[in-house]
């Protein structure tokens, strides 16, 4: 830690009449002093783009016959350009916000569920009163405001409930939407368009006889994460997408609870990767098949031209494994034997276990066309992190996850509304070296998948190693990570450590990390690191 780093550290312990403690409760009025800072800083008295979203009780068509209740956020455009807010048709999802760089935005929430809700925009870098923390959450009947400006690159981002204790089961209930951003930047490429630039959110749901939704049954599935057995796109089952034979730019969104996917094509076809969570890449990728845990996001240049009509081709989640409780695997020593056993654990129960064979979507090729574009060499420019310039550089901040019992942990913790670990304490516009550690030999077993999202601006992913003795189950996922762009959101396997590069600049104040896996989240493997000047 730098000298100046643990200067301010001080100062901050005795603002709060503390000299050596491990965690400190942070006072609100030093959070409303900052805010109001950072809105001076950032002039949000008049907006570019004003829109109103409500979260409200609804019915969807999902199934055939009787609808299915939902919950739903609706927007609406109160000042703005056409096409800001858009509808999907027929869906529980809520509306797609088209933003631009640099717009100012101000969204009005009218919160009509029966329970508290807050909204957090994943994925954008906004001031912290705008970013959804549940300490901000409202109750029934209440309305409140977010203000920010685009800071972030051209990506796909969205918006979900971080209500405390209840996110999982709000997000499962239908509560989420889409934030396109564009910029001069992606504007400057030949790159599909409007109707040919095809967002896609992947979830995965259960469903009684009467085609209500049906959430979590015993204590097991909450501690494992969510599993249902009917795959949704956009809302949809059986999700067919009519295209013709030309290129399409897919913008996919895993908004499932906890279900992990392995993207490939039915027919072998690669996929050729443009972006991911923050936008896109420097170049194309391309990988045989693709990782895709909650939360994270994948952009695609699918090029269908050279097929005939009337021909489909399927995209859909191929085997893996590894990623549930590997039971009876203690210390990361694996029997034969013994790891197909263990591998299996997680998936007992679920109709539909993670890992399992499955097809997600089917393109349909109705039309044909003629398409000259090009696939761009060169989409975007990536300033690389250089781990020497992170202020910790000697010293990474190690993030161990844990399993206790019921209970998934973050450095041995569980959230704590406004507490902070020293080792949480940021100092403002420094770049930080931080490493996810899966590796808690003493949980005997419960180690698995968590999906790690951090709140702010998008991170690097420096490195990732892999502890001996999880090769056989790692070879299933391990090409199928894109670790080259901006991330919010990366999946950390069992034995593996995740280092990564990230910065935290412009915004003084809490920003929470926590696993994705949105029922780990409400078990609190949640916690804040507070940013400070
Ligand atoms: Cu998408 Cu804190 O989450
Ligand atoms: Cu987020
Ligand atoms: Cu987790």
């Amino acid at each position: 830690m730098s000298e100046a780093t643990d200067l301010s550290r001080r100062r901050l312990l005795q603002y709060l009449g503390l000299t050596a403690v491990a965690t400190a409760v942070v006072p609100e009025w030093l959070f409303a002093a900052d805010e109001q800072g950072s809105q001076e800083r950032s002039g949000q008295s008049e907006p570019d783009i004003e829109v109103g979203i409500t979260a409200q009780p609804a019915e969807s068509p999902i199934l055939p016959g009787r609808p299915t209740k939902v919950w739903k956020f609706s927007g609406e455009l109160v000042k703005g350009p056409p096409g800001t807010v858009e509808d999907i048709p027929d869906s529980y999802l809520g509306p797609i916000l088209r933003l631009r760089q640099g717009q100012k935005v101000r969204i009005r929430f009218h919160n009509k569920l029966p329970e508290p809700c807050v909204i957090h925009q994943h994925g954008l870098h906004v001031p912290e009163k705008a970013d959804g923390h549940p300490r901000h959450q409202i109750g029934s009947g209440q309305t409140s405001v977010y203000e920010f400006t685009v800071l972030d690159r051209a990506g796909t981002y969205w918006f979900h409930p971080h209500t405390h204790h209840r996110t999982a089961e709000q997000a499962y209930y239908g509560l989420s939407g889409l934030i396109l951003v564009t910029d001069a930047e992606e504007q400057s490429l030949d790159l599909p368009r409007d109707e040919h630039d095809i967002p896609l959110v992947i979830q995965d749901r259960s469903f009684d006889d009467h085609n209500q939704l049906r959430y979590i049954g015993h204590m097991h599935d909450r501690f494992r994460g969510f599993l249902g057995d009917r795959v949704l796109v956009n809302g949809k089952p059986d999700f067919v997408l009519p295209v013709a034979t030309r290129v399409y730019r897919l913008r996919i969104l895993n908004g499932s609870n906890s279900r992990i996917y392995k993207l490939a094509w039915n027919d072998g076809s690669p996929l050729t990767v443009i972006g991911t969570d923050g936008g896109l890449l420097e170049s194309p990728e391309v990988r045989n098949y693709l990782m895709l845990a909650p939360g994270e996001r994948v952009d695609l240049w699918a090029d269908l031209r050279g097929r005939k009509l009337g021909d489909e081709i399927t995209l859909r989640s191929a085997a893996f494994s590894g990623v549930m409780p590997m039971m009876g695997m203690g210390g990361g020593m694996m029997g034969m034997g013994r790891g197909m056993r263990g591998g299996m654990m997680g998936g007992m129960g679920a109709a539909l276990p993670h890992g399992a064979e499955f097809s997600i979507l089917t393109a349909r090729i109705v039309r044909e066309e003629r398409d000259q574009r090009v696939l761009p060499r060169r989409l975007s420019q990536i300033q690389r992190y250089r781990p020497q310039d992170a202020a910790n550089a000697q010293k990474p901040k190690s993030i161990h996850l844990s399993m206790r019992g019921m209970s998934p942990r973050l450095n041995g913790r569980s959230f704590e509304m406004t507490r902070v670990a020293e080792e949480e304490i940021i100092p403002l516009n420094t770049m930080q070296l931080l490493e996810f550690v899966n590796r808690d030999h003493r949980a005997h077993g419960m180690m698995m998948a968590h999906p790690m999202h951090i709140h702010g601006q998008q991170f690097q992913v420096l490195k990732r190693e892999m502890a001996p003795g999880f090769e056989r189950h790692y070879s299933s996922v391990s090409q199928g990570f894109v670790d080259n762009g901006w991330k919010d959101t990366v999946l950390v396997m069992p034995g593996e450590k995740v280092t990564i590069l990230k910065r935290f600049d412009h915004f003084t104040g809490l920003y929470l990390y926590h696993c994705h896996n949105l029922e780990h989240e409400d078990l609190d493997m949640m916690r804040n690191f507070l940013v400070q000047a």
